[in-house]
């Protein structure tokens, strides 16, 4: 039976994503974030629903084109449902609630985070389990042990901040840029990463959770304190703080369940330094490592798609009328 052709929609936070997408084929991935922002140094929510009311027609018509498919030649609709900001998820599920009617077609509901878990495998579908996966963005901090596409569990989470978030706030101290990741990972590479001894909150103590408040705190008296400070030393500084905390927590994961492949997604994936850490010590292990493209990795609609396609293989579908949004359902993270 050929793969089902979905056109999935992603609008849990601030970017407003659609893709159409055929098993593992992405056919198109648009991706508009918004600049609104910018100016806050974070994302307002009310600005982020409406932003998303005025793109979400023209990015779902683009995605389209891109794929060169009419409405009429998609099998089923796919929409992130949560977790997410609860006004930026209600314009998606609401405006795939009405195309899922119009057509007649199967609506499924994708959570967002097992997206991210599950999104190297479009990268590459071969990946061997069992894995762990790094979820790492602006809004999340987990480590997945995954055995399966139908079988997962979250070994740990962040307790406070999440890595996108500290690494945004720190930014947001030195006047830099929203978001802040890409600033730091450039100035840090002309400064010195053992400069400043920032804590790595919960290295040492067993557990798979992560906390990033201590650090944005002693940054801040740190700046306080030192009002010449070098800021690539400070952006070196944090950036291996943050790496450090988030590469020994998976290798440990990695080694405790005997894992055969390590798996890193999430805006944050694209931190250099993170990347060449992980990549290296997952060699070290003799685990195949995958970090998807950037399009797959950054919130984007071709891994709702793509799990939305196993999610249908494996009659997960609802009603377009019993959609739901779930946006606090971040903890709430379990195996299927
Ligand atoms: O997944 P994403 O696009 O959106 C969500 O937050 O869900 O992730 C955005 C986050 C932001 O916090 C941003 O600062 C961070 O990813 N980020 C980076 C880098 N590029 C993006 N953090 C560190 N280094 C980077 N190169
Ligand atoms: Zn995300």
């Amino acid at each position: 039976m050929p793969d089902s052709v979905i056109l999935a929609i992603e609008t849990s936070c601030d970017d407003t994503a659609a893709a159409v997408v055929e098993g593992t084929n992405v056919l198109s991935n648009v991706i508009s974030s918004q600049a609104v922002h910018d100016l806050w140094g974070g994302i307002v929510p009310e600005l982020a629903s409406r932003e998303h009311v005025l793109s979400v027609v023209p990015i779902v018509k683009a995605a389209l084109r891109d794929a060169d498919r009419s409405l009429d030649d998609i099998d089923a609709i796919a929409v992130t449902n949560g977790p997410g900001l609860p006004g930026s998820l209600t314009v998606g599920t609401q405006f795939a609630r009405g195309l899922a009617l119009r057509r007649s077609i199967p609506l499924i509901p994708v959570h967002h985070i097992e997206a991210h878990i599950y999104s190297p495998y479009l990268e590459d579908p071969g990946i061997g389990f069992p894995a762990v996966c790094l979820v790492v963005s602006g809004g999340h901090t987990a480590i997945v042990h995954l055995s399966g596409f139908a079988e997962y569990t979250v070994l740990g989470l962040t307790r406070d901040d999440a890595a996108g978030e500290a690494f945004d706030k720190v930014a947001k101290m030195l006047g830099l840029g929203y978001p802040g990741g890409p600033h730091i990972d450039r100035l840090a590479a002309e400064g010195k990463a053992d400069a400043i001894q920032f804590p790595r909150g919960l290295l040492h103590d067993g557990s798979y959770d992560f906390s990033f408040s201590g650090l944005k705190t002693a940054v801040r008296y740190y700046l306080r304190d030192h009002q010449n400070a070098r800021i690539e030393d400070v952006c070196a500084s944090t950036q291996a703080a943050i790496v450090d905390v988030l590469v020994a927590k998976t290798i440990a994961a990695a080694k405790a369940y005997q894992v055969t492949s390590i798996l890193l997604s999430g805006g944050v994936a694209a931190n250099r330094m993170l990347r060449q850490r992980m990549e290296s010590q997952a060699s070290l292990l003799g685990c195949t490592f995958v970090a998807p493209r950037q399009g797959y990795s950054v919130d984007n609609a071709a891994m709702i798609g793509f799990l939305a396609s196993h999610r249908l293989e494996q009659g997960y579908a609802v009603h377009p009328t019993h959609i739901r949004i779930q946006p606090s359902a971040l903890r709430a993270v379990r195996p299927i």
